[in-house]
This record gives structure tokens, sequence and C-alpha cells, in this order.
């Protein structure tokens, strides 16, 4: 089973993947193993990472499309050629189209900072700290043609501090993103929901 990846910048949750997959013999376990990191950025400092793990390691430039729709088409295009069991994003700043998004229904995920549903969208630690929050963390979910609102895999929390700033609350809680994707998925691949011949 292939997992393909997605990211946008840094990749640490990328990088927290793919250290997993080895860490835990995702191989030998579930015959899963990270194929492709993608990046919609050339300059994405998570491509590096994959390229020195001899993972395929691919940029497609969003800013090389006139249009929403023609970009996510050459991003499937991309993903495609690496046969996915699992699609999974991870830091990746941009929104799907529906045609993308329908297209993996049910094997795309997401891990989004804050502990869904609340704060869906951005700036979320922020928004935390400002609504008094005693508590925060993160969600990994399905993705949907709902922004940031498909059915919940897993949560992490984390305490929200006095006198947190939004990057401290951030540090925390991509400390726990780490883990909680690396659990999340290989739960989904030991139920075999990966499984294209499962009865
Ligand atoms: C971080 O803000 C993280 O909370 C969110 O995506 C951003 C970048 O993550 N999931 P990464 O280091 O690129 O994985």
């Amino acid at each position: 089973k292939h997992i393909v990846i997605l990211i946008s910048g840094e990749g640490s949750n990328m990088a927290a993947i793919v250290r997993a997959a080895e860490q835990q013999r995702w191989a030998e376990r579930f015959g899963a193993s990270v194929a492709a990191v993608i990046a919609n950025k050339p300059e994405a400092g998570g491509l590096r990472f994959a390229r020195d793990r001899g993972i395929a390691a691919e940029a497609v430039s969003h800013k090389a499309f006139a249009t929403r729709e023609a970009f996510d088409a050459a991003l499937a295009a991309a993903v495609d050629a690496h046969s996915p069991a699992l699609v999974v994003l991870a830091g990746f700043m941009r929104i799907l189209t529906p045609v993308f998004v329908r297209r993996y229904a049910g094997r795309l995920l997401n891990i989004h900072p804050s502990l869904l549903p609340a704060f869906p969208g951005l700036d979320t630690h922020r928004r935390a700290i400002e609504a008094g929050c005693r508590v925060a963390g993160a969600t990994v979910h399905q993705v949907t043609v709902e922004l940031d609102h498909g059915p919940i895999l897993d949560q992490a929390i984390v305490p929200v501090l006095p006198g947190d700033t939004a990057e401290g609350l951030a540090a925390r809680v991509l400390t726990q993103e780490h883990l909680l994707y690396s659990r999340a998925i290989e739960r989904w691949l030991h139920e075999g929901a990966g499984d294209t011949d499962s009865s």
C-alpha cells in the first residue's frame, strides 16, 4: 500500500510519519510505505528530507496554473502516478476542490491544529488563546468537501498555559501532532481501511 504525503513547507508532520513508518515497521506489518512526498511549493523544505531518504519528492507549483481546477488536476495526476492507498495532507496549505476531494474520498486525511469542530480555518492558536481556552490541540480527520469538517479519526490535547503566546502554543501542539498523525495512520492501516479487497 502506497502512502503519498502532500506538504507546503517544512513538512515536520511528514518527517514524523516517514520516521514512524520505519520505526514501527509499517512495510512488514501492513505492506505500507511512504511512496512519495509532493509539495505545492518547489522551495518546500520537506522535499529535501524526502529526497535524502530515497523517497520520490516532487513539486507541483500552484503558481504554474491559471485556475484552482487546473492545479488540482495536475496534482491528482502526480498523486495517481504512485497508485496511493492513502493520501495524507501534512501542513498542506491549499484548499482542494470538490473534484479532488471526491477522487480520494475515504482515503484522504488531514491534520488540523485545533480541537475540531472548534476553530476551523487559520490562526487557530491565537483564536484559542483569545477565547480563553484552557486546552488546545490537534485533530486528524477525513477530508470532505466542507473545509475542516470531516469525520474525526483522533485528537490530541495540550494545556493552554497562562501567558502563552500563539507561537508557544503552536510549538506545544506541533509536538503532539507528530505523535497523533502517525498513530492515526497506523490505526487506519491496521483496520485495513486501505484494502481494496476488504470483504
Ligand atoms: C503547522 O502549523 C501544523 O500545525 C499544521 O501545518 C503547519 C506546518 O506543519 N498541521 P509541517 O511542519 O509543515 O508539517
